[in-house]
């Protein structure tokens, strides 16, 4: 079940950097590796969507499959890169909620305020360039009580591996899409005005992951 629009304000990309990545990261996530890691912190925290949900950084759509239609009315989800929404189209015709796909960034979210019970985030703002700016969109189009739910990987704790994130940052921008290794995506999350309420620590040495439950 999916509907597509190309919004005006969209970020249109079109760079072969993207395609690129974007086709790599396709491969990757059939990977058995990928799957037996990512799928159950998806699960995790899609169980926790309620009502009407705004999915950021929807990518290839990996998530859809997650949305049960017993908790889940409806999905908005959003995607700057349009390599990555030829993917997750498929996906969301084959989802089992509906699932409305727009091409725009988090830090331009084309909808109206307290439109969304739940936003759901996985491994998106490592890439974002404003990530402060998205957060504070997230906050504006969530109801009040809303709840953020999000899986990142973030800036290690330790001082030798965040400063090894840091010098491999430059590469990873250049080749994964943006994605910037040591970024403090928890304290950027209080600092928009969410409440954390839980969090738990996958470890990872170089790329430690958190999932987070916040709300507005
Ligand atoms: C590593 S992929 C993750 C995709 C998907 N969320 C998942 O869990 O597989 C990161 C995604 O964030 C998207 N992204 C990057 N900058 C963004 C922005 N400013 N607003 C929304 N999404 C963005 C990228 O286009 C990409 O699809």
């Amino acid at each position: 079940m999916s509907q597509h629009t190309d919004t005006p304000t969209a970020a249109k990309d079109g760079h072969t950097s993207r395609r690129f990545f974007a086709s790599f990261y396709e491969r990757m996530s059939r990977s058995s590796g990928e799957q037996s890691f990512m799928n159950p912190l998806r699960k995790e925290v899609i169980d926790q969507a309620r009502g009407v949900v705004l999915e950021i950084g929807a990518g290839n759509g990996l998530n859809f499959a997650f949305y049960d239609p017993g908790r889940v009315e409806r999905v908005e989800a959003i995607e700057p890169d349009s390599a990555m929404l030829r993917f997750a189209r498929e996906r969301a015709a084959q989802a089992r909620v509906p699932v409305n796909l727009t091409q725009a960034p988090v830090e331009n979210l084309p909808f109206a305020d307290e439109s969304f019970d739940s936003a759901v985030v996985t491994l998106v703002f490592c890439s974002v360039g404003d990530p402060g700016r998205g957060l504070s969109e997230v906050r504006r189009v969530l109801k009040p009580g809303g709840s953020l739910l999000m899986v990142e990987h973030v800036r290690a704790r330790g001082a030798i591996a965040a400063t090894l994130q840091t010098i491999i940052t430059p590469i990873t921008k250049l080749v994964a899409g943006n994605c910037h290794w040591n970024r403090n995506t928890e304290k950027t999350v209080s600092e928009a005005g969410f409440q954390i309420e839980q969090r738990r620590d996958m470890g990872g040495f170089m790329m430690p992951v958190v999932v987070l439950r916040a709300v507005k």
